[in-house]
This record gives structure tokens, C-alpha cells and sequence, in this order.
């Protein structure tokens, strides 16, 4: 929803611009987040840093180009290339969901006109008003429409209430009054050279950066003594509901065995693509985890103390390389990933498909096979793009596995409150792993005893962790907010999954096989179908002035018609609607005319003669359809003189071969349009919010 970005460094001299630009470098990398405004702290250069030290905000609406145009006048004084030994940045790029995208509604956000506390937050705050209402009593003065706001305040008032309190206290007591979902990180004049950062909901983790080899591979988890744990208790304001703080615990680590590390450097970031370009060495917080540095030494703190705790986070190495998230030769990310679909789609199979013996094995659920083979049904939820391939591979996997397979859409699931069972298998597909919809879904099932199996394309992320077992599409960093590469590689996670589960039914055996050798194919497909890319471009040029554009088609390619139909709306802001062929004579022919733009999809698959059917009565009613039809189908292209011509692979896998030119389509659309590709305006990356 939001990107977080901090960075703090001790004992590694870095000057105020240094650390601006490296703020505005880390929001670049999270823009695809939310892009509405943005903002960052940092000491301000009057400031002498003793107790009266000072925090400069500068904020602004728009995306981070406007915040670093800000930036990069503000720099040019002196007193911005000296060098500070110590020196801590909060930054952050929003997508709002609390008031308009103003300067006043941009993070970072204060305690007070001196800025003693500052804040940014990713997520939503559900009690804040409760909160607000609390601390307007007490006299303080809300500026801004944002849930963020009442955290600064309510660190405030808590230090107001206990002078003696560390920082991580402060954040501490403060986090246990929230509600809702949130990843902080915040920033004080009273604690210069001090970063605390939280999470609960939303994804947050920890760069380590230092010259010297870390000694250990663990950061201990410490919990606050019995006494402080009495004195937090005792000392809450009495106006604000109070969770219940953990028991006590005994086992506290000395305070010696923390990490203790000299010229080190810190990053809090949202995502791994903001700290990859600076170290590999990452903690992926837990929810509830508080992570403080003081002295430059990392602490990570829980309140409340489970059963199923660690007793440390693990310091974890990236996989991910640097040029993956870079655009390379590529206008956009977008068109980079629709390009990099070749090489992903092999990413995803590589290790599982073994196309000389002919089998494939999800090391992921390898062992939770004999159980999912036992269940009741299959329930394949998710959101958006990720729904969508689950609607593309229901028919596949009810075929192979010969079970009932459902797909929901995960807020319409909870809506229902569907009725899930303890032999049910629930599949989460999500490329970010942290969608609040799909999440909550996920969490509902989980109490329900049901199986949770996670498809996901972020490894770390909320449902990865969450689930019992899944795979990983290994699609790579998918940056361009409309999803591209990770819904072919989600579409052949699915494949794959169905290939598993029918390995030793003896009556599948020819069609697994048809399909193993489709998936060999299909790299070398791909790379044709890419070079349609300049046809397609022609195929845009006579569609972006339109202000709709109908997607026709059944079977297998109905997911490639919603699919395509939903990149052609958030990339153009036109009007696109896929419809299901079988259903056009029930109400939606009533919109063709000679008008009205309509693709349609037709191949020759065993719906071919219906899709001809529905091809007639289009052209019947004098549209000329663009067609994406078989190569070679001259019978097919003689309805049309607009067509694309796709290359034969197996029916099931036809969809990941036919969405391709529809990414195309909605980009080159776009562009024409002069749309922002990569940041269609009001969407975000990752929706962690319901
Ligand atoms: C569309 C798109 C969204 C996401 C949806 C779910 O291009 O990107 O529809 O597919 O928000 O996101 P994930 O897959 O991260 O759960």
C-alpha cells in the first residue's frame, strides 16, 4: 500500500545529502507501492545535536521525482556536505487511504510543531479515532485527515507520561494501544542517532550493512522485564482500551548477548527491492516484533510471549540480484517483465519439471501430496490478476485431480463466510504474499483446520509464512504494478501442481504428457508470440481513442478475456470488459454495433465451433473483431482482417500464450494515451489494506 524507507548509519560517516539521496533512492525502489506523495525526516542541519536537536520534514504531493526535486534545492547549502558519523532518515512514498493526497497528509507525520516524534507508517490504523478523540481531550492538535497522526501524538503523550521511558518503550506501550494493521518507523529529537521500528499486518524488514563479517546469524528476541511489564500496567492512560501485555518472562536474554557490531549500517524497508542495492543481509520482521537500534546496536523486542515464539530472527541472505529490479534497455518495468516472460515461465519450472523423465515435483508440498490427494475439495482464492489464474487453470486441475475445485475471490469469500472444513485444501495465490483480502481468507481457513497451501512470489511474505506448505513461482521482482510475469508463472505453478497430483493415474497418462512437452515448448512460444509486439502496437493505435474495448472468448482463454480485460483498465483508465462468449446472447451482444471495438479470442480448442458461433453473431451485427486465432487458421482469419496470429500449444496452456499480446495491447494502449505504465493512477503494488 505505502513504502517504508529508513536508514541509519553509526560510526560510517555519511554527509545530510548522502543520506538524502539514499532515502530518495530507497523510495524510488518502493514507488510501486503507492505514489500519491511522499515525504522524509532527517536532523535538521541548525540543529546541534544535543537534547535540542531538530527534525526537518520535507514533504510533497506527487510522486518521489517531486519529493527529490525538493531534495536536491534544499542540498545545495554547505552544511549538507559535512560528513556525520551517526544520522538517521525516515522516508515514505503513500497511497492513501486517510484523507486526500496533500503536503499535510503525507508522512512523515508529527508529534507537535517542534517535530519531537516523527512517524511513518504503512497500513491503517482501525482505532484511531478512538485514539485521536483521546489525546484531542488532552489538548493536542490534529493537522492532517491521516490515522498515522495519532501515533506521533500518542508517543508523545506517553513520553510526557513517563520522562524515564526509552524509546523502544515509548513505541512499545504506544503499539499496544493500536488496532489494525501497520509496519512504523519512527524517528525523535529526544533520541538522536535512535531508530524503532514495528509491524503487525504489513511486511517490514531489516538491512544489515557492516564492513566486518556479522559473528552471529541470529539477533535474540528479548521481552520486557516483570518490572517494566508491572509498570506498563500500572501506567496506561486510563481512557484507552488496553490489550492485554504478555506474561512475564524469566528467560530474558543478558543484555551481552546482543548483537554488538561497530560502523554498521541500518535499512527498514518494505520491501527487499529498496535494500538490495546495499546489503543481502536481511531480517524479516514478525508481526508484534519491535526492532530498535541504539548505540548501533540492533535489538529486536516482543511484547507478548507464545508458545510457537522463536528465540531469535534469523539474519537471512537475499537471493535477489541487483539487476533484477533495475529497467535495464526498457522504458518501463513493465514491458521489461512482459519481455522477461521467456526466461521466467523457465524460472518457475527449473528444478520441478523434468521434462527427460517426464515428471515434476513441487519440493514445497511434496510431503502434503497423500493429504491434498484425500481432501474434500480444492479452494483456490485470491485477488485480481491472481484469481484470475486460478480461473484459467479450474478446468485443468479439476481434469488431473478429479476433485471439486472452487475459486473465490477472497473478499467476496469473507463476505460469505464460507463454510470451510478440516479436509478442505485452500490455495492462497498472490504475487506479494502480504494482500490484506487474501490474508485475512487465508487466516479464516487456517482456524478452521483446513490445509493452507501458498503460491507466492515473495519469499518472506505474510501468506509464505503462514501457510503449511507452497510454492514459490520464482517469477523475480515483478516492479510494474500491473501484474504481468507473475500471472503466467502462478498459471504454471497451477500446471504443475495438477501434473503432481495425477502422477500415477494410469488413464491421464497421454494428457500429462501432452502437456509436460507443451510446457518444454512453451519458452520458445513466448518468444514468438513476443514478436507480435509491433503488430500489436499498430492493433493500439486504432483502439486508444475508443472508450471501450470488449474481450471475448470461452474455455480455457475465458481467464485471458477478465485477465486482459483488467490490464486494458488500470493501464488506460478505458472501459474493458472480458466476456465469457456463452453468455453473449444473454445481454452483452446488446453493446456490439460497428462501433464498438471486440476482440475476440478464438482457438482450436474443443470450444472452437462455439467460439465460431459467437464469432457470426458479432460479425452479424457488423463489428469487425480483432481475432487472436491459431497460426495458419486461415478459415478463422477470413472474418477479420485484424488478427494475431498465436502459435499451437496444448488447450490448457493456450492462456499463458494469449495473454501475452493483451499485456502488450493494454501497454501500448496506454502509452498512446499517455498513461503512467508502471504507476497507473490510485492503484498500488500491494493492497495490505481490506
Ligand atoms: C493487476 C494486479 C492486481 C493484483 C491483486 C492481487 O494487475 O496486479 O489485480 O493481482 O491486487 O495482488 P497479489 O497477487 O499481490 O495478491
Amino acid at each position: 500500500m505505502c513504502g517504508i524507507f529508513a536508514y541509519l548509519n553509526y560510526l560510517t560517516p555519511r554527509s545530510r545529502q548522502e543520506v538524502l539521496e539514499l532515502l530518495i533512492n530507497g523510495l524510488k525502489r518502493l514507488e510501486y507501492r503507492g505514489y500519491d506523495s511522499t515525504g522524509l525526516a532527517i536532523d535538521n542541519p541548525e540543529s546541534n545535536n544535543d537534547d535540542g536537536s531538530k527534525i526537518m520534514i520535507v514533504r510533497r504531493p506527487g510522486k518521489v521525482k517531486v519529493l527529490e526535486e525538493a531534495v536536491t534545492e534544499i542540498c545545495k547549502g554547505d552544511e549538507y556536505k559535512t560528513k556525520l558519523t551517526t544520522h538517521i532518515g525516515i522516508a515514505h512514498t503513500r497511497w492513501a487511504t486517510h484523507g486526500s493526497p496533500s503536503e499535510i497528509n503525507s508522512h512523515p507525520h508529527r508529534s507537535d510543531l517542534d517535530n519531537s516524534f516523527v512517524v511513518v507508517h504503512n497500513g491503517i490504523i482501525t482505532n484511531y479515532k478512538d485514539v485521536k478523540r483521546l489525546l484531542e481531550k488532552k489538548g493536542y492538535v490534529f493537522e492532517s485527515d491521516t490515522d498515522t497522526e495519532a501515533i506521533a501524538k500518542l508517543i508523545h503523550h506517553l513520553w510526557q507520561q513517563h520522562p524515564t521511558y526509552t524509546f523502544r518503550e515509548l513505541v512499545e506501550q504506544a503499539i499496544l494501544q493500536l488496532e489494525g494493521a501497520f509496519a512504523i518507523a519512527c524517528k525523535s529529537k529526544y533520541f538522536p542517532g535512535e531508530c524503532v521500528a514495528s509491524r503487525r499486518g504489513t511486511p517490514l524488514l531489516v538491512g544489515i550493512k557492516s564492513k566486518t563479517r556479522l559473528s552471529t546469524d541470529h539477533i535474540p528476541i528479548l521481552y520486557p522485564s516483570a518490572k517494566k511489564q508491572r509498570a506498563y500496567n500500572k501506567k496506561l492512560p486510563a481512557d484507552i482500551p488496553v490489550l492485554q501485555p504478555a506474561p512475564f518472562n524469566d528467560d530474558t536474554p543478558a543484555e551481552d548477548e546482543l548483537l554488538e557490531v561497530k560502523e554498521v549500517e541500518y535499512f527498514f524497508a518494505s520491501d527487499a527491492s529498496a535494500i538490495i542495492e546495499h546489503t543481502d543481509r536481511v531480517i524479516y520482521l514478525e508481526d508484534d516484533d519491535v526492532a530498535a537500534v541504539k548505540d548501533g546496536v540492533l535489538s529486536i523486542h516482543r511484547l507478548k510471549k507464545s508458545l510457537d515464539d522463536s528465540h531469535a530472527r534469523e539474519i537471512t541472505t537475499l537471493k535477489m540480484e541487483i539487476q533484477q529490479i533495475m529497467k535495464g534497455n526498457y522504458d518501463s518495468f513493465m514491458l521489461k517483465e512482459i519481455f522477461e516472460q521467456p526466461e521466467s515461465v523457465v524460472d518457475t519450472m527449473r528444478g520441478r519439471m523434468f521434462f527427460e523423465s517426464k515428471t515434476a515435483v513441487l519440493g514445497g508440498i511434496k510431503e502434503y501430496i497423500p493429504e491434498i490427494k484425500r481432501c474434500r475439495r480444492l479452494i483456490l482464492i485470491a485477488c485480481g490478476t491472481s484469481y484470475h489464474s486460478a480461473v484459467a487453470t479450474r478446468q485443468l486441475l479439476e481434469e488431473l485431480t478429479e476433485l471439486p475445485v472452487v475459486v473465490e475471490l477472497a473478499s467476496d469469500f469473507m463476505d460469505r463466510h464460507t463454510p470451510i472444513f478440516r479436509d478442505d485444501v485452500c490455495f492462497f495465490i498472490s504475487q506479494s504474499g502480504e494482500t490484506a483480502d487474501t490474508l485475512i481468507a487465508l487466516r479464516y481457513c487456517k482456524q478452521r483446520g483446513a490445509l493452507i497451501v501458498g503460491v507466492t512470489n515473495t519469499v518472506g511474505s505474510s501468506i509464505c509464512r503462514e501457510s503449511h506448505c507452497g510454492v514459490h513461482i520464482n517469477a523475480g521482482p515483478e516492479i510494474g504494478v500491473a501484474s504481468t510475469k507473475a500471472y503466467t508463472s502462478q498459471f504454471i505453478s497451477l500446471v504443475m501442481f495438477a501434473l503432481v497430483m495425477s502422477e500415477d493415474r494410469l488413464s491421464l497418462q497421454t494428457r500429462r504428457l501432452e502437456i509436460i512437452e507443451g510446457l518444454e515448448n512453451l519458452a520458445a512460444q513466448i518468444r514468438k508470440v513476443l514478436q507480435l509486439n509491433s503488430k500489436v502496437q499498430e492493433l493500439a493505435k486504432d483502439l486508444y481513442l475508443h472508450k471501450s474495448l470488449l474481450i471475448m472468448g470461452r474455455g480455457f482463454n475465458f481467464a485471458t478475456c477478465l485477465e486482459g480485460a483488467l490490464k486494458v483498465k488500470e493501464l488506460t483508465y478505458m472501459h474493458s470488459e472480458g466476456i465469457l462468449a456463452g453468455e453473449l446472447k444473454h445481454g452483452p451482444i446488446a453493446l456490439v454495433d460497428d462501433e464498438m471495438p471486440v476482440l475476440m479470442i478464438v482457438m482450436r480448442d474443443p470450444v472452437y465451433t462455439k467460439c465460431m458461433n459467437a464469432l457470426q453473431q458479432v460479425t452479424a451485427r457488423k463489428s469487425r473483431p480483432i481475432l487472436l486465432c491459431e497460426e495458419g487458421d486461415e478459415e478463422t482469419k477470413s472474418f477479420s482482417s485484424r488478427y494475431l496470429e498465436i502459435p499451437r500449444t496444448v488447450d490448457c496452456l493456450q492462456g499463458i500464450l494469449t495473454v501475452i499480446p493483451l499485456q502488450l495491447l493494454s501497454y501500448h494502449i496506454a502509452v498512446l494515451r499517455g498513461c503512467d505504465v508502471d504507476c497507473p493512477r490510485n492503484l498500488a503494488k500491494s493492497v495490505t489494506v481490506e
